[in-house]
């Protein structure tokens, strides 16, 4: 933990202060002698000056390490240690250090660096946790080759690399310390094999609890999926001998990439049809692609320094959105991933944490696992290959990872692979990088003479730093459609590159219905005046499944914020377009239930604020309420043949087919249930055979409030499952009723089974109260107190994942001055709690600035 005060202030460090590291490693022996509050860590380190350097200051960071001995070349090395790290005179010329350090795995709450989780050791180092293992010069452009030697009674000992036998490792691969990783620990086995397109066998294990081994098959299975579509998409071979995943219950994060031995929230890779639910075996295969991918995009070739984390995440989130378009649903998975990026990413990019996709400054590295980086970051190498096309996008990749290979790069260097095969200068395109903020694209239709024009206007509002903003080049995806709804022009990317722009249409009969940004094809806000009528169009009409959804999306969000803003009654004409979308037997069910799901009371919030409202989310809860409740009634003659015909019989298969059926058919079931009382949710809750069937029926119990006997039963079944337990937390507070949530999250802190130490189940209670929006925002300010409280107590063990949860007040400036001012004293009393972490301090001043 950094100290807070003035005089020793953390430090913001900037990407235009990078230099060259002074010294570069060769190689990097370890030795742990592991004990649970006594950790021995014995290092030999192979240094040579770096020519590029422009100094010789040998210094080697380190924290919460107790020195024992340092040498360089066999001598005592005369080592000045602080807090932060350690400095010695080096030689100009190569040299070997050696240490030894002592280290607490047990104590260590914060779960970075070595640390302890049910009694087996782990390692977490991205971006910043190898310094708190032993002193090294912990920056992603010094890349060695470690050979690691494991000892302790441990049954099992795991490192990067190939196995030597006898606890001993070697990663012929050279990395930056980052991509480190131990465990050791009593763990069992899912062995498996895969054998690359050059013939080469590869091992593969997922490592787990003895208990969790029923639940290792569809991880292994997603695992070669990915493996080969790595192999056919991008070209990429795997290249060790082996490839081992770990599930760990404490992580902060979802998953780590370590070079050959992926650390995993067991959240993220354990899976069963009786305990995980559809999304979990989606996430799971996602999250799975994603560590895999990074075996080339990350790990081959890394980021030079932090700043350039979107170089390998914005890509690799890509690349698992790509594999997860091609395993299941192209249409519903974009839908999805807009849905989740408007959600997290818009959200960030309009508040005041909001930041460019590569930063320019940072205080906590930590604190830019951001939704801007990831999936802003991905959006933005979407629109390169939309603008490039697929084929030169592949060249380019192509140049990138031979160009690369083995190198610590920037985001200049993977751009000049595009300019270079396309000939094209992304001077403009590389705005996307470094501007916050989403923009505004306005448009405006005119039609004259068979002559279509459409006339973009586009406008950046201020982010923090960043008063004024250049026109970016976005491209504009867009079809033109008669009245009878057939494609008079086919898709057309338009490039939007100046602050206001035309695009042509010509030779068309009639004047056309436009349908813009097709597959969102940019991540910005399209400001387009569209009446609902048309929309209703498109949603019946649309030949491309994005747009057609978005086009019911608009329709639903008009029709809620006219509830809220004039106490309309819901709109017939959505009611009607939404049952014509129920009778068409040509739709996708995944896709259906989609079009059945309303925009978030985040998403509603958000929507009034801009349109100079103040959001009342105990309003927006009736709203959405009454909304539902009307298409329940609109619907009720069909709601019963759907629900019927959605069963899937035959044992469980979590494919996009079935999957899809189950949604949809839990869109009827909860629509049902406002109009029976829940006899048919109970009915499915008592026979579901899967976590999918069961947790739908007791969702739709718990929001009727008739779920009590229901939850109950389900934790005496579950008890024993961590994994399903942390749903049971959460789903009590997603579900409590307005005021009901910081009541009901407060009281789930004292059961026996709350562990604040356990992120997944701290975020189970905390991250559902954040996401309970009219809860959360209780107008006695309870759930900004309670909240609070808990950052605090978290931050002192675990400052990550407490920063992290702070987002929840990220959007207090949209809120009335009451709300203002309780949630501005709720930041303020975390700003000045006693030894707060650098982490938090750093969130919550952003926050409140
Ligand atoms: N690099 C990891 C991923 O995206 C995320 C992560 C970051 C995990 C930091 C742990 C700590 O896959
Ligand atoms: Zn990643």
């Amino acid at each position: 933990m950094k100290d807070a005060s003035p005089a020793n202030a953390p430090l913001e460090i900037f990407l235009s202060d990078y230099t060259p590291p002074a010294y570069l490693v060769d190689t990097v022996e370890l030795v742990f002698k592991l004990h649970p509050t006594a950790t021995r860590v014995i290092s030999k380190i192979a240094f040579r000056p770096n020519p590029e350097a422009m100094d010789r200051t040998f210094y080697l960071h380190g924290e919460q390490l107790k020195l024992i001995w340092a040498k360089i070349d066999g001598k005592d090395a005369q080592a000045k240690v602080t807090d932060l790290g350690l400095t010695a005179q080096a030689p100009d010329a190569p040299f070997i250090f050696e240490a030894e350090v002592e280290i607490s795995p047990q104590t260590n709450t914060a779960l970075e660096g070595l640390y302890m989780s049910n009694g087996m050791y782990c390692t977490q180092c991205e971006a910043e946790g190898f310094r708190k293992i032993t002193y090294y010069p912990d920056r992603p452009d010094v890349m060695g080759v470690f050979t690691v030697t494991i000892e302790g009674d441990e049954k099992v000992k795991l490192s990067n690399g190939n196995d030597l036998g006898g606890g001993k490792w070697h990663d012929p691969w050279p990395k930056p310390a980052y991509l480190f990783a131990l465990v050791a620990g009593d763990l069992v086995n899912h062995p498996d094999t895969f054998t690359t397109m050059s013939g080469k066998e590869v091992e593969l294990n997922i490592w787990v609890r003895k208990g969790d081994l029923n639940k290792c098959a569809f991880g292994m299975d997603a695992l070669k999926r990915s493996m080969k579509w790595d192999e056919e998409v991008y070209g990429r071979e795997y290249d060790l001998d082996l490839f081992n995943i770990v599930a760990v219950d404490d992580f902060n994060m979802g998953a780590m990439e370590n070079k050959g031995l992926n650390i995993f929230n067991s959240s993220a890779v354990l899976a069963s049809p009786e305990t995980s639910t559809d999304a979990n075996f989606e996430r799971i295969e996602a999250i799975i692609a994603h560590e895999y991918f990074h075996n080339w995009t990350g790990n081959r070739i890394t980021c030079r320094d932090w700043f350039q984390l979107c170089l390998k995440e914005g890509l690799t989130v890509y690349r698992d959105s790509q594999f997860t378009a091609d395993e299941r649903s192209p249409a519903v998975k974009r839908i999805e991933d807009v849905i989740a990026l408007r959600a997290r990413q818009f959200r960030e990019d309009n508040g005041p944490l909001a930041h460019p996709v590569r930063p320019e400054s940072f205080v906590e590295i930590n604190n830019f696992y951001t939704a801007t980086v990831y999936e802003k970051g991905a959006e933005v190498i979407g629109m390169l290959k939309t603008l490039i096309g697929d084929e030169d996008y592949y060249k380019g990749c192509d140049l990138y990872f031979t160009r690369h290979d083995g190198q610590a790069c920037t985001i200049e260097d993977w751009l000049a692979c595009f300019e270079e095969v396309t000939g094209r200068d992304l001077t403009q395109f590389k705005l996307w990088y470094s501007q916050a903020g989403t923009p505004r694209v306005g448009v405006k239709e005119a039609w004259k003479d068979g002559t279509y024009t459409l006339t973009f206007t586009q406008h950046t509002p201020p982010t923090p730093g960043q008063d004024t903003k250049d026109p970016k080049v976005i491209p504009i995806a867009v079809g033109l459609l008669n009245d009878a709804g057939e494609e008079v022009h086919a898709t057309r990317i338009c490039e939007v590159t100046d602050e206001v722009h035309a695009f042509r249409f010509t030779g068309l009969d009639a004047k056309p219905v436009p349908s813009i940004n097709r597959g969102f094809s940019a991540p910005i806000i399209l400001e387009q005046d569209q009446d609902n009528a048309t929309r209703a169009f498109l949603l019946a009409n649309d030949t491309d499944p994005f747009n057609k959804w978005e086009a019911g999306r608009a329709l639903a969000r008009d029709v809620m914020i006219r509830m809220v803003t004039e106490d309309a009654t819901p709109d017939q004409a959505y009611l009607d377009a939404l049952l014509a979308v129920a009778r068409d037997d040509t739709l996708d069910p995944a896709f259906k239930a989609l079009v059945f799901s309303t925009p978030s009371a985040d998403d509603i919030a958000q929507a009034l604020f801009d349109g100079g409202v103040t959001p009342d989310p105990t309003k927006i809860y009736h709203v959405t309420q009454t909304l539902r409740q009307s298409v329940a009634h609109a619907m009720q003659d069909t709601l019963p043949r759907i629900y019927a015909e959605m069963q899937v019989d035959g044992p469980f298969s979590p494919d996009a087919e079935a999957a899809g059926k189950r949604a949809w058919g839990n869109v009827a079931l909860s629509l049902l249930t406002r109009l029976d009382g829940g006899a048919q949710a109970r009915a499915q809750f008592e026979s579901a055979d899967n976590m999918t069937q069961q947790l739908s029926a007791l969702g739709a119990l718990l929001r009727a409030e008739v779920g009590e006997d229901a939850s109950k039963a389900f934790y005496e079944q579950w008890k024993d499952d961590r994994l399903v337990i942390d749903k049971w937390f959460s789903m009590q507070v997603t579900y409590a009723k307005l005021a009901a949530a910081p009541a009901t999250a407060k009281a789930l802190t004292n059961h026996p089974d709350f562990d604040m130490t356990n992120p997944n189940r701290f975020r189970a209670v905390f991250g559902a109260l954040a996401g309970n929006t009219a809860g959360f925002h209780s107008p006695d300010g309870s759930g900004y107190a309670l909240l609070a409280d808990w950052l605090i107590k978290l931050d002192a063990k675990n400052p990550q994942t407490a920063a992290r949860m702070s987002t929840a007040f990220e959007t207090w400036k949209r809120y009335d001055a009451d709300r203002q001012g309780m949630m501005r004293e709720a930041l303020e009393r975390m700003k000045a709690a006693p030894n707060l972490s650098g982490d938090l301090l750093e969130m919550v001043t952003r926050i409140l600035n």
